[in-house]
């Protein structure tokens, strides 16, 4: 039998080409309309897709000068969506570093019930120093210490949901009995860096707990992952790296005693359509004649923890030594080792880096035709390379319209994807099992 693939759009920007704000094709919305995101989501429901995704960073982090790198609160945003949907997922960014467990569990269970067992949290340990720099008390915290803490976390939030029984709750108005207090318990959690009495305010949430989704790729985050994750997504420039990964996080997923199945791999892929390969070409270039090398140079600058490239001449080929080693990057490690090895195996001269990350920051950008889109995304899936794709168009909605009006019937046709929603739940669309307490 066919294997189907799982879809997530990501939904970010008027697009995740870094000029598609400015590209005539993308939303005329403000960004801060919710109309907008309510829009997208409503499209990917219509295309069958599993979830939507909202990213989030603790902090002004781009110069507002040139980019609108800023979106309404991931959390507060799905609440709105879970009302304007009835079936499609919902996953929403959220820090173990700078969300106190309390409220982060409370939140995601709220949105959980809000829409009927559909949520999913995207887990992230947060490298912005303009984060750290809104949050006093914790300040900046190391990449290791990041994920010791979050292990710690995920103890707390998972303790915190299963603190209510699934049967808890009796609504007895004839025996005047609301819950059964034998079934709700305390968590009295009191570790390293947590101390968390509970239980949680809110009855157990319709999928138990939301899904858990994390992004984290270099090797502690990777072993993270094969702890926690139910889904994973993964930025890669090359399919090499993508099978590379997809294997590695397997293996570490057996090794933690998980079913592999259950953990599915999801690397972004940014499809530029054309009716021909000329037309995708030529939306390519006009999205890249409207990019600045120097934005792209300031934004290489923050994925490198703020390292000063203002050096490095635009057409001179680049070596690795051009870059402080990923390994001593406190930020994001794995977008950087990507990166790198890129340079090392192709040697682009920076303005071709630069045009290379401007498409999708580092995920894998494609130009063709609907058949050859599609192709490749058999390929990926047949071949181990991937259990689906975070959708991420270069411009919204134009390049997601076109994705389900072209390449979502082809998947059909071949028996890769959906014909209709199975189920009710995220875990639904993604095959996962509801956990047990
Ligand atoms: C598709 C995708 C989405 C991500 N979204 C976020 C995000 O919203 N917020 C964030 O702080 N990091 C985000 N990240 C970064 C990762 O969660 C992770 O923090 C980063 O890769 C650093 O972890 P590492 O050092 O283990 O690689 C994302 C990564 C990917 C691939």
């Amino acid at each position: 039998m066919t294997r189907k693939m799982h879809l997530n759009l990501f939904i970010q920007s008027r697009g995740h080409h870094e000029a598609a704000w400015r590209h005539p094709k993308s939303s005329k919305l403000p960004l801060t309309d919710i109309a907008y995101s309510v829009e997208m989501t409503q499209k990917a429901e219509a295309g069958l897709f599993d979830s939507v995704f909202f990213a989030d960073v603790l902090g002004l982090w781009n110069d507002v000068a040139t980019t609108p790198f800023n979106w309404l609160e991931p959390i507060t945003t799905l609440a709105a969506l879970a009302m304007a949907t009835k079936r499609i997922g919902l996953i929403a960014t959220a820090s173990t570093t700078y969300t106190e467990a309390y409220n982060l569990a409370r939140q995601f269970c709220s949105i959980d019930h809000i829409s009927r067992g559909r949520v999913g949290w995207n887990i992230v340990t947060t490298w912005s120093p303009q984060a750290a720099g809104n949050f006093g008390g914790i300040g900046e915290v190391g990449h290791e210490e990041r994920y010791q803490r979050a292990e710690e976390y995920m103890a707390v939030v998972r303790a915190l949901w299963d603190s209510w029984a699934d049967d808890a709750v009796l609504d007895d108005r004839a025996g005047g009995r609301y819950a059964d207090p034998r079934r709700v318990r305390p968590i009295n959690h009191a570790g390293k860096y947590y101390k968390v009495k509970g239980p949680l305010n809110l009855p157990r949430s319709p999928q138990g707990r939301p899904v858990f989704v994390q992004a984290g790729s270099s090797d502690t985050g990777k072993r993270f992952a094969a702890r926690h994750a139910e889904a994973v997504f993964t930025a890669h420039l090359e399919k090499a790296t993508a099978k590379a990964f997809y294997d590695d996080l397997k293996t570490l997923v057996a090794a933690e005693g998980r079913d592999p199945a259950q953990v599915l791999i999801l690397p972004g892929f940014s499809p530029i359509i054309g009716s021909t390969e000329a037309e995708a070409r030529r939306f390519s270039d006009a999205l890249n004649a409207l990019s600045d090398p120097e934005v792209g140079r300031n934004r290489l600058s923050l994925r490198f923890g703020g390292a000063d490239f203002s050096h490095l001449p635009l057409d001179r080929p680049l070596v690795p030594e051009d870059f402080p080693d990923p390994k001593t990057n406190e930020a994001a490690r794995s977008r950087t080792e990507v990166i790198v090895g890129f340079v090392r195996e192709h040697h682009p001269t920076l303005r071709q880096l630069l045009a290379k990350l401007a498409g999708a920051r580092g995920h894998f950008v494609f130009e063709g035709t609907p058949e050859q889109v599609a192709d490749l995304m058999e390929d990926w899936v047949s071949g181990g390379v991937a259990d689906g794709f975070n959708l991420m168009p270069p411009v919204l909605p134009d390049m997601l319209d076109v994705f389900i009006a072209e390449v979502v019937p082809i998947l059909q046709r071949r028996g890769l994807f959906r014909n209709e929603y199975e189920g009710e739940t995220l875990r639904a669309h993604f095959g996962l099992a509801r956990p047990a307490m």
